[in-house]
């Protein structure tokens, strides 16, 4: 045997039994479990309140807008884009009111003139598309295609 590989070999096992110790210390408990991933993060995920409720759990007492906002161009949009997570309001009701988004770069979020972005979406120029007034002065949130004034 070569003299050089007399220090390697060892020094070799060495690195191996440092990465093994490290690995069995940093590796999650349930990871591999069930595949490549930490299995008790489903567990865990489970646990999590909800806060999102979805559009359908609107329908029990706003079922008037849900149809209305059907006939126009943001139906495609959930009532909870835009008026956040909705459990906490729908279990109080009277108490908890969810947001309502008042400015010009809310709408921005998905209108403003961004080249990168895909024309299917309306863009309009914030700085220069009416600006001395918030969107919803002139434009109804439930009913783009109508304008207030
Ligand atoms: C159990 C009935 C109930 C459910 C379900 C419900 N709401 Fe409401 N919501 C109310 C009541 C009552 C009011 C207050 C009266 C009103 O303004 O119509 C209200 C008011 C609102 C308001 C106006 C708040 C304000 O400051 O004027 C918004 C926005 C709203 N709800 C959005 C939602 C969304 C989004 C969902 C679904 C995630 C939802 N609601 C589900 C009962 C409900
Ligand atoms: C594109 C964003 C957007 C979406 C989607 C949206 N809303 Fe709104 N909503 C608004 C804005 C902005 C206002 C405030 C309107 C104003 O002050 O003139 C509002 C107001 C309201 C109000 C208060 C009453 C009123 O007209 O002032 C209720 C209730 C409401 N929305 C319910 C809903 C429900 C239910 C859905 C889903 C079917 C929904 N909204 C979807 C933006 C949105
Ligand atoms: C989550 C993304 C999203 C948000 C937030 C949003 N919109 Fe829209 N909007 C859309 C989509 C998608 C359409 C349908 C495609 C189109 O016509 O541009 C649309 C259509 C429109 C149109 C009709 C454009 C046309 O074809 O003439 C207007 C006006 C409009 N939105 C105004 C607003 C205003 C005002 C707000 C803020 C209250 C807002 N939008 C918030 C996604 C969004
Ligand atoms: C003073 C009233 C007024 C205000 C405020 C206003 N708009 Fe408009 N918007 C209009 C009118 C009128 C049109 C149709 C003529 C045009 O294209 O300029 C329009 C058109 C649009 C369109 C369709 C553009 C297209 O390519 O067909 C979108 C999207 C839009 N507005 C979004 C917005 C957003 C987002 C805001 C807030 C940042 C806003 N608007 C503020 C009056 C207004």
């Amino acid at each position: 045997m070569p003299p050089q590989l007399k220090r390697l070999i060892p020094l070799f096992a060495i690195f191996i039994f440092l990465f093994l110790a490290a690995r069995s210390f940093l590796v999650p408990k349930s990871f591999g479990e069930q595949g490549h991933y930490r299995f008790n993060s489903i567990a865990e995920n489970k646990e999590k309140a909800m806060i999102y409720a979805g559009k359908e759990a609107c329908d029990d007492c706003h079922s008037d807008r849900i149809q209305e906002m059907e006939t126009d161009l943001h139906k495609g949009i959930s009532c909870e884009t835009c008026h956040g997570p909705g459990s906490a309001h729908i279990a109080n009701p009277d108490s908890i009111k969810p947001m309502i988004p008042k400015g010009r770069d809310f709408c921005g979020m998905c209108h403003s003139l961004n080249p990168s972005r895909s024309k299917l979406v309306h863009q309009v120029d914030l700085k220069e598309h009416n600006v001395t007034e918030n969107c919803i002065e002139c434009h109804n949130p439930h009913l783009p295609c109508q304008m207030k004034k």
